[in-house]
């Protein structure tokens, strides 16, 4: 399918701007997003839904760059969040409380009051610890607080491990069982109220059988709850819509909403949805600088002006991405060679990509690292004290740099030297 990442004359553009315009201006390693892809992804997941009453809350831990989140809130999204940081930062986005959906297994006392305090209206809960402890705050707060147990229905969703998260034996939600023992229990809890049942089962889903069977649990568990006397009035979905990186195909936004409205429709609830990767995974690319090549033995090596601290989804999952020249060549006489992309840091696992064919890189060339706009940048770290990279929005013909390279004082920001 087509992005805002295109070809032209064998130059790589974003919406109508040469990347070595950007890269000219703000250098390397740079995350360069597209507001034109980011909008489409979000109307299209959006219309998917258009039947029924909805809200689709973008999930901030996939990209929480302020001018994302902010470009996001004017589309219409909400977000779901997932720490207190990431309410700090939906709030300065201007995200309104109201379409803020809280999540996460270990949220501590001040995360919640700090959310209540800021007014939003649907928090997800995962234990029944967690629920206890929600109730001591709306007792001392003296404010209503709305529920959705986070139901984990134990339906694999056949995606990377390390990303399954509805399986009995992960350590999200809770059972069916447990949430009707911990809903009885919340009519004791005055100013709790169950409102929702909620769930998200896994990442980088390609079938949607899965998810079809898991919705199933969740309307048969609001029916349920119903003839007891709760008054639910939201189905949250969670997130999960697998992408195309490589040669897998995904269901579009549209096939996963038309798979799904039969068994939403009769409930009559508002659907919340909360897509990360499907809104912003293709709508971002890192571009780096290559250094050096080498060959050792009979490997070849391309070493970037990036690493793992950057994007950590190749060492960590295996994950496959892109890899491209940002000037493809004519020039016949440029070998084709076999090379791992690699980055800057002492780690075997600080790879882009491995024996991946292209057309022997010069050092300061530039490469792009394709459908990086989701748990890239969100998923950096400092490691070898490297500055993150700089981020930058485009728009219309137009870009800024959103998030600025960091410095060495940032590295140590806080830090103060003791010698007691
Ligand atoms: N809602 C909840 C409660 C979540 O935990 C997540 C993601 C989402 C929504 C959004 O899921 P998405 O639509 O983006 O699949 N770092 C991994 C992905 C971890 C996903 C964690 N939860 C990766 O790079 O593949």
């Amino acid at each position: 399918t087509m992005t805002a990442f295109h070809f032209l004359d064998q130059i790589l553009y974003v919406e109508d701007v040469p990347i070595r315009d950007i890269v000219a201006q703000v250098g390397t390693p740079v995350y360069i997003y597209s507001a034109q892809q980011i909008l489409e992804n979000f109307h299209q997941f959006d219309q998917a839904f258009q039947s029924i009453p909805h809200l689709t809350c973008y999930a901030v831990k996939a990209n929480s760059n302020l001018s994302l989140l902010a470009l996001l809130a004017q589309a219409g999204a909400g977000v779901d969040i997932g720490s207190g940081g990431e309410l700090y930062r939906a709030l300065k986005a201007g995200i309104a409380p109201e379409k803020i959906t809280y999540s996460g297994v270990g949220k501590t006392e001040q995360e919640l009051v700090e959310a209540l305090q800021a007014g939003v209206q649907r928090i997800n809960i995962e234990s029944s610890q967690e629920f206890e402890l929600i109730c001591k705050i709306a007792r001392e707060l003296n404010t209503p607080v709305y529920l959705s147990p986070r139901i984990n229905p134990d339906i694999d969703a056949q995606t990377h491990p390390y990303i399954v998260t509805g399986l009995k034996e992960n350590k999200f939600g809770m059972s069916v069982e447990q949430a009707r023992t911990l809903c009885r229990h919340a009519r004791e809890c005055s100013g709790v109220h169950i409102t929702g049942v909620s769930m998200h089962i896994g990442s980088q889903m390609t079938l949607l059988a899965p998810l079809i069977e898991a919705t199933e649990v969740l309307a048969s568990f609001i029916q349920e709850l119903r003839q007891d006397g709760f008054q639910i009035e939201t189905i949250d979905l969670g997130g999960g819509l697998g992408i195309r990186y490589h040669q897998e195909t995904a269901p579009t936004p549209e096939e996963y909403g038309s798979a799904l409205l039969p068994i939403l429709q009769p409930l009559r609830c508002r659907v919340i949805v909360e897509p990360g990767r499907a809104i912003v995974g293709n709508a971002g690319i890192l571009v780096m600088k290559v250094l050096y090549t080498k060959q050792n033995a009979s490997k070849y090596f391309t070493i970037v002006d990036a690493a793992m601290t950057d994007c950590i989804r190749p060492a960590l999952y295996h994950a496959y991405h892109e890899v491209l020249p940002v000037h493809q060549t004519h020039d016949a006489s440029v070998p084709m060679v076999t090379a791992d992309i690699v980055g800057q840091v002492c780690e075997s696992a600080d790879f882009f990509g491995k024996n991946r064919q292209l057309p022997q890189p010069q050092p300061g060339d530039l490469l792009a690292l394709f459908t990086a706009g989701a748990y890239g940048f969100s998923m950096a770290s400092h490691y070898n004290s490297r500055p993150n990279a700089a981020e930058v929005l485009v728009h219309k013909g137009d870009f800024r740099i959103v998030r600025q390279r960091e410095t060495y004082a940032d590295l140590i920001r806080g830090e103060d030297i003791h010698l007691l």
